[in-house]
């Protein structure tokens, strides 16, 4: 028996897993465990992981070895986990005698059980959708671990169906709040793990989204960003909604947020390309409180690629938003996803990418290079014959045209007021001035020298003038 008192979350991948994390830690908190900041203080150390690429795996080993060496009981939870329960799973299979044919069962179960067994440093594994379990499961390192009190997280209608997206979270920033719209996806690009590791697509209920939002927002939260795998998959299940609105269901949604009175920003991730249509566009139009920059992840330039990879839009309909979105908000900055090498990939498809980025200005782009994910149709049915070189030649040459775009647009932005929502203000011993930092409403990281104040700027929106500009940050004085 060990003593739990103190617990570490560290939280790998997407928005959706940091939600989750805040999540987890208020369980944890409903334990009376207390977070600290790093392994080393932690009695338990919890991994929140994610599984898009092979190396995103890896490295969470790395992790994990680490924090066994220092004597700390170690979970994994997140995306890694998809088809155990809980660690009696787990437990049942480690019991069996023979090495052999325990190896076999877990490798039936899934693979990466099987390398959490080889590796022998990590004491459970639980899904993300069944963190209510976590008592259950720490009472058995520690007798004397206390009854939740799931009151005092939220009210939910029944433990058995209770649902882990209600749970109202710990917030790491008290102005600002990520609030699960759904999650799953059913899209099955031939790539991509996601659909595996998160199952189907499934929306939270309209009401209790909208009562978490005004909730967060009356607690003092000045920014929500809705978030999910597809979020404009999300699907209202409610006829007397669906009659009432011409809206889809996703646009309906963000238009009663951001109605909201007292927030000031709202944001989401990630959108599929196939579902947006006009009606998002009239919705943002219309609310000067929606972010001026959309991630709106394109994958490959080339139609002959997205078709390989099952995306179900093709370039000129993404280009065909686009311009119509930056007619209906002039100032609107696009952000994208692309993978390089993907299975077939030659370079007149590459160029069809450069060619994009040529024509559409990109503020950012997080461009990775193809990973084979065990499973996946892309894995299982095609080759994976861009070799590894070409994949890094192609992600440095597209960086160059990623760093060229954000020049253009960064350089237009001299002269211009960006309203800026500080997160951090750090002193500069040089400068002998406190430096804000933060997120523009149009998606720049924006540094600006403030006063005595200090950091007292933390969580406000300040107006910046735009001076200068460096790679991917802006500087820009107080107005
Ligand atoms: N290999 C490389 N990148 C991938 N992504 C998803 N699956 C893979 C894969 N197998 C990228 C996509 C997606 C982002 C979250 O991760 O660009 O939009
Ligand atoms: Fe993965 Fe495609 Fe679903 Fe996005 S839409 S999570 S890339 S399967």
């Amino acid at each position: 028996m060990q003593i739990i008192q103190k617990y570490f979350i560290k939280t790998f991948g997407c928005q959706m897993n940091y939600s989750d994390s805040e999540k987890l830690s208020a369980v944890l908190e409903s334990l009376q465990l207390e977070q600290v900041d790093s392994v080393e203080e932690a009695d338990l150390v919890i991994f929140n992981t994610c599984s898009i690429k092979q190396h995103a795996e890896d490295r969470v080993f790395g992790h994990v070895n680490n924090a066994k060496k220092l004597g700390k009981i170690v979970a994994i939870t997140g995306c890694m986990i998809r088809n155990t329960s809980t660690l009696k799973d787990l437990q049942k299979i480690r019991s069996l005698e023979d090495n052999n044919k325990k190896l076999e069962k877990l490798e039936k179960i899934d693979d990466i059980l099987k390398r959490i067994e080889k590796n022998k440093s990590v004491d459970f594994v639980f899904r993300i959708e069944d963190m209510k379990n976590l008592p259950e499961i720490l009472v058995e390192y520690d007798s004397e671990i206390k009854r939740p009190n799931f009151e005092k997280i939220k009210k939910f209608d029944s433990l058995e169906n209770f649902d882990y997206l209600n749970i109202s979270p710990k917030l790491t920033e008290k102005y600002r709040a990520t609030v699960p719209i759904m999650t799953g996806c059913d899209k099955f690009c031939t790539y991509c793990i996601v659909p595996f590791a998160r199952g189907k697509e499934r929306s939270r209920k309209f009401e209790d989204i909208l009562k978490e939002c005004e909730n967060h927002v009356k607690n003092g939260v000045i920014e929500i960003t809705l978030v999910g795998q597809n979020v404009n998959a999300y699907f209202l299940d409610d006829t007397n909604k669906k009659t009432l609105q011409r809206q889809t269901d996703f646009s309906y949604l963000l238009d009663t947020v951001a109605k909201i009175s007292g927030l000031k920003r709202l944001q989401f991730t990630s959108p599929h390309p196939r579902h947006m249509g006009e009606d998002m566009i009239e919705v943002i139009a219309k609310h000067k409180k929606i972010s001026r920059c959309i991630h709106l992840p394109v994958q490959s330039g080339s139609s002959r690629i997205l078709q390989k990879m099952g995306r179900e839009h093709n370039i000129g309909r993404y280009i065909d938003f686009i311009e119509k979105l930056q007619k209906a908000v002039p100032d609107m900055m696009i952000t994208t996803d692309i993978i390089v090498g993907f299975c077939s990939e030659t370079d007149e498809d590459f160029q069809k990418t450069i060619d994009l980025f040529e024509n559409q200005n990109f503020l950012m782009a997080f461009i990775s290079k193809y990973s084979a994910r065990k499973g996946t149709v892309s894995a299982e049915k095609m080759i994976d014959d861009v070799s590894d070189e070409t994949k890094k030649t192609r992600l440095e040459i597209l960086t160059k045209y990623l760093e060229k775009s954000v020049q253009k647009l960064n350089k237009n932005l001299i002269g211009k007021i960006e309203s800026v929502l500080v997160d951090t203000v750090d002193f500069n011993e040089k400068k002998n001035k406190y430096i804000a930092k933060g997120r523009s409403h149009t998606g720049r990281t924006v540094l600006c020298e403030v006063g005595e104040r200090g950091k007292a700027f933390i969580g406000k929106i300040i107006l910046v003038k735009i001076i200068d500009f460096q790679k991917f940050s802006v500087f820009g004085e107080l107005v």
